[in-house]
């Protein structure tokens, strides 16, 4: 959802191909799951604090995504992590995405994002929450 680049020549090479596409970090490690606080403060040695989506105005812009999210996958009756999942699968050309997980219930709840859809009016609303997003600067300086 944040990082979406492989759509302009990845994706629909893909399509054109044939060939099947597996995605990682459909969750942005754990970011997209809504449960981190806006003021939060990683621990030493957290690798997840090298990230810009976790950084500054950008981690802020991205809790703001979280909360119009939040709204969608409330009105849907479906938790953010189950919303995002299902959003991920559904776009054009991925077969697969990586999920990962450190417990049990994560992996239920991740496996929640299969088997409905979004209506129409719930996808048009993901697209203007990700509108007002903006582009995300998703990978490290280096
Ligand atoms: N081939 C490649 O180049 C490549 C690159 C990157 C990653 N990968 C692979 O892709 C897979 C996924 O990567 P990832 O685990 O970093 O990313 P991810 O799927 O975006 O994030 C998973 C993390 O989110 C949290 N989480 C998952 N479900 C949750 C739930 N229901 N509620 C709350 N938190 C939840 C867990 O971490 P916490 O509980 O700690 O928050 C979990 O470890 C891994 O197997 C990784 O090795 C491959």
């Amino acid at each position: 959802m944040l990082m979406r680049e492989i759509e302009t020549d990845i994706v629909p090479w893909c399509l054109e191909n044939k060939v099947s596409l597996c995605i990682y970090w459909p969750l942005m490690k754990g970011l997209l799951t809504g449960k981190l606080p806006r003021d939060i403060v990683f621990q030493k040695g957290d690798g997840r604090a090298k990230y810009p989506m976790f950084q500054g105005e950008e981690y802020q812009k991205n809790q703001d995504l979280l909360d119009r999210l939040r709204a969608i996958a409330d009105e849907a009756g479906h938790t953010v992590t189950e919303l995002v999942v299902n959003w991920t699968i559904h776009q054009p050309g991925i077969t697969t995405a990586l999920c990962g997980a450190k417990r049990a219930q994560q992996i239920r709840e991740s496996a929640g994002g299969m088997g409905w859809g979004l209506s129409a009016t719930q996808q048009a609303a993901i697209d203007e929450a990700l509108k007002l997003r903006g582009q995300p600067v998703t990978l490290p300086a280096v």
